[in-house]
């Protein structure tokens, strides 16, 4: 009878499990009631009086390890359940698509905007993300003591070695590679330049401390306003169907002279209204000096769009903090 238990014992610890089919089959092997264990108890009445004690030991401890056994390892599958791969798959093949990952909608919606430009004969350019004061201020024709400086909406940072403290700012629009762009090269400058900004904002649904914008600059001989707005009411047919509605507005931005807004109307469910998509001008005379470009020899024209507003326009996003928190529920919805 002992023998047999250790047997037993052999055979529970040799058992498998690898998967809820083989799991099933060990609790019906040994401890369901028509299973190893059971018919063994039942053989209880055979064991002469003076064996029991020992015997029954021995049988409780078969007991213990099995049940131990079906426990870890039904444990161990339903944490296994969470990864994707089993021990049997082959890890070489390649990436299936039922997993492959999408593009962020401000991705998508930036994407989208550069082809239009693509198509309208822009190219694409960039810049850094740190900039100093004059790139980001002064050569765009901020005064000295221009709100948009002040602490509240700049971040700020200071970098120093041992010779020398720089005061540094992550850039507050896109407009400064405009600057990096005239110094670079000469006109002709066709070029859209897409990019994260940073503002010392509060966080709400509205306002974000970093969001996206799409710079564009054309400079030449004899750029004009209309060839402006031409562009930039052909962006938005391409962008919102050939019926949108529109309006320029006059604005004022220290960098363009003269400066103008554009809307478009939104219309949701019952009513709608007016929502802002862009600035834009003439390149400021005083920004072409800082470039070390003749004012009276070229002309320009420069946009800033918001990227963020644009998407949320798009895809009816109410709360602009979703755009950055890349929760998987929300990313998933803008596959394909
Ligand atoms: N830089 C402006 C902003 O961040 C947007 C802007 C307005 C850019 C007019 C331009 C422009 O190039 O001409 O609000």
């Amino acid at each position: 009878m002992i023998s047999d238990i250790e047997n037993l014992k052999d055979e529970i610890k040799k058992t498998v499990i690898t998967d809820k089919e083989s799991l099933e089959a060990f609790r019906l092997r040994f401890l369901s009631r028509k299973g190893k264990l059971q018919s063994m108890f039942g053989n209880m009445q055979n064991v002469p009086k003076k064996d029991r004690s020992r015997v029954g030991k021995a049988m409780n401890e078969v007991k213990e390890l099995a049940e131990t056994k079906f426990n870890t390892q039904k444990k161990a599958l339903q944490n296994k359940k969470k990864t994707r791969f089993k021990a049997t798959d082959d890890l070489t093949l390649p990436v299936s698509p039922e997993y492959a990952g999408s593009l962020h909608p401000l991705t998508q919606t930036e994407n989208e905007m550069k082809n239009i430009f693509l198509r309208l004969g822009f190219d694409v350019a960039d810049g850094p993300e740190i900039e100093d004061d004059f790139h980001n201020f002064t050569s765009l024709n901020f005064p000295p003591d221009h709100p948009a400086r002040d602490m509240q909406d700049t971040f700020f940072i200071r970098k120093s070695d041992k010779k020398e403290v720089q005061d540094l700012v992550m850039r507050t629009h896109t407009s400064p590679v405009q600057i990096r762009l005239m110094k670079d090269q000469p006109p002709p400058i066709r070029s859209v330049i897409p990019g994260r900004v940073y503002r010392n904002e509060a966080v709400t649904a509205k306002s974000y401390f970093q969001f996206n914008q799409m710079e564009g600059l054309y400079v030449d001989h004899k750029v004009t306003m209309g060839e402006l707005i031409e562009t930039l009411v052909m962006f938005a047919r391409l962008m919102y169907g050939s019926d949108v509605k529109y309006r320029v507005r006059p604005s004022f931005f220290p960098f363009t002279e003269p400066s103008i807004e554009m809307d478009v109307w939104w219309e949701s469910d019952s009513d709608g209204q007016w929502l802002e998509i862009l600035g834009a001008g003439m390149v400021d005379p005083n920004v072409f000096e800082a470039c070390g470009l003749d004012p009276e020899t070229y002309t320009g024209y420069a946009f800033g769009m918001g990227v963020d507003r644009i998407a949320m326009l798009r895809y009816g996003i109410n709360d602009i903090r979703i755009l950055y928190e890349n929760d998987i529920r929300f990313l998933d919805q803008f596959t394909g």
